[in-house]
């Protein structure tokens, strides 16, 4: 039904806010579960039935597509749309014209993850056929994200971006419909002070010319994965709902709640409590893996205790005695505790990496 939709997907940006994990790699593919977060998103539009989806890519373009690919294991068809600098989500529409036509389109932002199916969104907008439909939802903070004033029926009267003193608590979530007056709009609007051409501007046109605006509230939760707090929520949402798996070898070991043990891992003389994941090939020895940890592929853990942590592919942790918490390590990084006199701190860290340590 919703064939004829296309499907646009924002995967450029910079993503400074997750330094130094940015530094090396895109944040859309910064693992959730053990999953790249665009993957959310492809995967919440093949669900509603989109078959062709555009990403737009910036300077971490060839990891993004390396990663993502055609669109095969979705059975969608991606194809790349270059940006060469991040000048707003508006701009990332503007450069996407050819690609998108004269069909409505869905956008997702790539960081995003939501809980929802995108359905309730795709039928109300094939009814109703406003110009834009956007997704709201509940926030305790709305002077720090765009937020909208709409009456009862969810018709949009104004979008803020970032108020100092909020009309409402009902904040933009990353998935807009539209159809192709929102290019008119671009045309129109004239880059903010950030310099970017903002999303809101272009909706706020559309308001203001007397197209129609809808707006839809999300039920379950909904993530914005900017920054590193972020991440390890996402993570604990998700993991929330991972369906109990073991494909590895476990040895005399304690295992309670959710757990999804992947391939080739092994653990030993060791506890875990779910919701938990444990990548390919990975080796938990005479360790603890608390609730909402998600540990990827090729990661030994050893005499050491985890929980409620995102630990990347090849990571290790061994012998250290204090437990590890809501910590994000990317791939490849070693954290040894070592018996030595004098008692010192050995640190090779990239720049803007964190180190808390209890005395
Ligand atoms: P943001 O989180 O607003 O921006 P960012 O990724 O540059 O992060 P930071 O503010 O920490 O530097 O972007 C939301 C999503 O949209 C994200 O997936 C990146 C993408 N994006 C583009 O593809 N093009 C753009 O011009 C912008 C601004 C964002």
């Amino acid at each position: 039904m919703h064939e004829l939709m296309k499907g646009l997907i924002l995967a450029g940006g910079f993503g400074t806010r997750l330094r130094p994990l940015t530094y090396t790699g895109a944040k859309q593919l910064i693992p959730v579960a053990n999953k790249p977060i665009i993957y959310y998103g492809i995967e919440a539009l093949a669900k509603v039935g989109i078959k062709e989806i555009g990403i737009v890519v910036g300077e971490t373009r060839e990891e993004v597509m390396s990663t993502v690919g055609n669109g095969d294991r979705w059975r969608v068809r991606v194809e790349y749309i270059p940006q060469e600098a991040p000048m707003g989500l508006a701009h990332a529409i503007k450069i996407s014209r050819a690609f998108l036509g004269n069909e409505p389109f869905m956008m997702y932002l790539g960081d995003n993850i939501l809980k929802d199916d995108l359905g309730a969104l795709v039928t109300q907008f094939e009814k109703n056929r406003p110009q834009a439909l956007i997704l709201l939802t509940e926030v305790s903070n709305p002077r720090e994200f765009g937020v909208a004033v709409v009456d009862d029926k969810g018709a949009v009267s104004k979008l803020i971006e970032k108020p100092k003193e909020p009309p409402s608590n009902l904040a933009l979530v990353g998935v807009y419909l539209f159809d192709q007056e929102i290019f008119s709009a671009i045309e129109y609007i004239k880059p903010s002070w950030r310099n970017e051409l903002e999303i809101t501007d272009a909706i706020q046109w559309l308001l203001d010319n007397g197209r129609r605006v809808e707006s839809q509230t999300v039920q379950g939760w909904w993530k914005d994965t900017g920054k590193p707090e972020d991440i390890i929520d996402a993570n604990l949402l998700v993991l929330q709902d991972i369906e109990p798996d073991n494909q590895g070898r476990v040895i005399d070991s304690t295992l309670n709640g959710r757990i999804r043990i992947e391939d080739g891992a092994l653990v030993e003389k060791s506890t875990i409590r779910g919701p938990a994941i444990i990548g390919r090939n990975s080796k938990i020895v005479r360790a603890y893996i608390g609730p909402f940890s998600s540990v990827g592929d090729n990661v030994t853990i050893e005499n050491s205790e985890i929980e409620c942590s995102v630990i990347m592919d090849g990571a290790k942790i061994c012998n250290v005695e204090t437990r590890i918490d809501r910590s994000i390590l990317g791939k490849n990084v070693v954290i040894n505790q070592i018996s030595e006199s004098p008692r010192t701190h050995k640190f090779i860290l990239g720049d803007q990496s964190r180190v808390e340590i209890v005395k």
